[in-house]
């Protein structure tokens, strides 16, 4: 199967950036859209400051940033994606707003063998999957949080998916440098089904009193070896974002221990939603 040359990512957002800055290092055309265009210049510079900080770390030549950022398209316009291979949608982990999206992807995109694959951490896929015209070439990709640092990708075939169009994300996906593992298409897949009680285990022992959030986040990384403690984790992946997968797969399975803690909820509430908004469970500088 031919390698992938012309990517549409929809969202630019922590993950949507990410996936694009990945494709544009690896050499594809990458067009970027956004709901408008404030938000598509806001994805441009978070996407810039990305490559920036990679030529202040010696991670990339300036040349190689310069030629990563000539790849990269950024509009408000999804008329923009009509000629793409493959469309990664990462917009807001949101049942409806993901739906009207690949709805509309499957309108515009006009080559029909084009796969639409979906960011999702926690929506079935099939529901986007039968909301289009091509429910076998619909599939769930999910990326890891930083995305250019994390390896993986779960590969999620719907019901309706076909076998080729796994192989094609599998392809893909090593065509991005990442490795990949078969997902089932239930919320939470492989990784966040592990990883969200344990997350959420971390909240309530804080809002029980039990321990302060440095000691839980030392314990685990001192004691573990984890690169970063739980309450920094969900700092880093959205206190929104977790609550959000954490609803999915609570209503999914009705188990307990998936419900969002009172605090979480409180926290998203008052909008301390972690890194991208300079407090969660610690506070962070400009
Ligand atoms: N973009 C690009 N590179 C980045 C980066 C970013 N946003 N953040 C860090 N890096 C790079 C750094 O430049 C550095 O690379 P170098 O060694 O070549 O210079 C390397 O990653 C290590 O970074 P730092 O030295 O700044 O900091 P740390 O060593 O503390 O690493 C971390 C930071 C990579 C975030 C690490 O702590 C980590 O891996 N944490 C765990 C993250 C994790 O578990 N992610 C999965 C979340 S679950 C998820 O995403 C699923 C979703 O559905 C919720």
């Amino acid at each position: 199967m031919d390698s992938v040359t012309r990517l549409g990512v929809v969202g630019c957002g922590l993950m949507g950036s990410g996936i694009a800055e990945v494709a544009a290092r690896h050499g594809l055309d990458v067009r970027v859209a956004e709901a408008t265009l404030d938000a598509a210049k806001a994805g441009r510079r978070r996407l810039t400051l990305s490559l920036d900080r990679g030529v202040a770390r010696g991670r990339l030549t300036e040349e190689q940033r310069d030629q990563a950022l000539s790849r990269l398209i950024f509009t408000h316009d999804l008329g923009d994606l009509a000629d793409c291979q493959f469309v990664v949608e990462a917009v807001a982990e949101n049942r409806d707003i993901k739906i009207d999206v690949i709805r509309a992807l499957d309108k515009v995109v006009e080559d029909h063998t084009a796969i639409l694959a979906t960011n999702t951490s926690s929506i079935p896929v099939v529901d986007l999957a039968v909301a289009t015209e091509r429910p076998g070439q619909v599939i769930g990709m999910h990326f890891f949080n930083p995305v250019p640092v994390q390896r993986l990708v779960e590969v999620i075939p719907a019901l309706t998916t076909s076998a080729v169009t796994e192989q094609r994300t599998r392809d893909f996906s090593e065509q991005l440098g990442k490795r990949t593992v078969r997902a089932p298409d239930r919320a939470g897949f492989v990784v966040n089904a592990l990883l969200v009680p344990y997350l959420l285990s971390a909240v309530r022992m804080m809002e029980s009193g039990g321990a302060q959030a440095q000691d839980i986040d030392q314990g685990m990384e001192l004691g573990c070896a984890h690169p970063m403690g739980p309450l920094r984790l969900i700092d880093l992946i959205g206190l929104d974002t977790v609550q959000a997968i954490a609803e999915s797969m609570h209503e999914e399975f009705k188990e307990p221990l998936y419900a969002p803690p009172a605090l979480l909820r409180r926290m998203v509430t008052a909008g301390h939603l972690g890194r991208k908004s300079g407090r969660g469970f610690y506070p962070y500088g400009e």
